[in-house]
């Protein structure tokens, strides 16, 4: 993996400008760093500050203290505000928001179309991005009888279209059932391997974070860890402590391990998990 720092927050303390003469702080001095080119999962639970966190890295937000670099760029900087949204682009849970035309098509084409690009250029990007989401076939259809989980593929491949070099995808699958959770969360995989975009993946289940290369755990504004997923999950006091259920093939490990029978440890997956118990059965026999 690229080691180049994309995003960097250094000491970034945020509040929301309310009318109560002490606003509630959202964020409490976090520092952290995004990779080009990796996976980093955000994991917390509501009201942690995930979103808020996508809104700083875009300059949708500014920070109250300390500063945010994109490319070594402060947000702050208004002049380059513009080229740092291009950078970085943020995929919303509710795909009906960000659905903007009737046609596959010429959703993709409407961000290509306001960078004001050649038309040729716009037509290979709304096709390149179709194709990387699965939707070329569908490109005719019209935006308003698509499935959600479609839907939230043409917004998917509308962000594409702009060519950044970043995407947060925040709670991409929250309005979707399991199996369009699924196929989104492999599209995005897809997006991260073989497109090399960077992605910030934000959610709240755990098993959704098992496969990202880094886990960051956010509670009440705090990072309270950031590690490979089987680093982060295998600390399970943290995770109740940040009010998130462990997946269920870790829960009944670790509760096997409360009756004494002792897996090796970081299991997460079913897979882990039976590969674990077949190597526990065969040293204990
Ligand atoms: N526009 C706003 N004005 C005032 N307070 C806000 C605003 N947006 C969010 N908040 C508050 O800031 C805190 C963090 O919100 P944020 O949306 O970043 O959390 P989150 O982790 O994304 O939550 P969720 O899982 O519900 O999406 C919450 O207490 C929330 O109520
Ligand atoms: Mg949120």
């Amino acid at each position: 993996m690229n080691k180049k720092e994309l995003i960097s927050f250094q000491n970034v303390s945020f509040s929301y400008e309310t009318d109560t003469e002490n606003p509630k702080t959202v964020l409490q001095d976090i520092s952290f760093s995004v990779m080009e080119g990796e996976f980093l999962c955000i994991l917390g639970h509501n009201g942690s500050g995930k979103s808020t966190v996508a809104k700083l890295s875009n300059a949708l937000l500014l920070p109250d203290q300390g500063r945010i670099l994109v490319d070594g760029v402060d947000t702050g900087d208004e002049e380059q505000q513009i080229e740092i949204r291009k950078k970085i682009g943020i995929v919303f849970q509710n795909p009906d928001n960000q659905i903007v035309a009737s046609i596959v098509e010429e959703d993709v084409a409407f961000g290509p179309e306001n960078l004001c690009l050649p038309r040729e250029e716009i037509r290979s990007r709304v096709d390149a991005a179709l194709k990387a989401v699965d939707m070329y076939d569908r490109r005719f259809h019209e935006t308003h009888r698509l499935s959600g989980g479609q839907k939230q593929r043409v917004s998917i491949a509308g962000m594409i279209a702009m060519r950044p070099k970043c995407i947060f995808f925040d709670e991409p699958t929250a309005m979707l059932d399991p199996k369009g959770r699924r196929s989104i969360l492999n599209t995005i995989h897809r997006l991260n391997r073989e497109y090399g975009i960077t992605v910030v993946y934000i959610t709240h289940f755990m098993d959704e974070a098992a496969e990202a290369d880094r886990v960051m755990l956010l509670s009440d504004g705090r990072i309270l860890k950031t590690g490979t997923p089987s680093e982060v999950f295998t600390q399970t006091d943290l995770i109740v402590r940040c009010g998130l259920e462990l997946p269920d093939p870790a829960k009944l490990s670790f509760e096997l391990s409360e009756l004494g029978i002792r897996l090796t440890p970081g299991v997460l997956t079913e897979q882990d998990f039976i590969d674990a118990f077949q190597r526990f059965m065969k040293e204990s026999q």
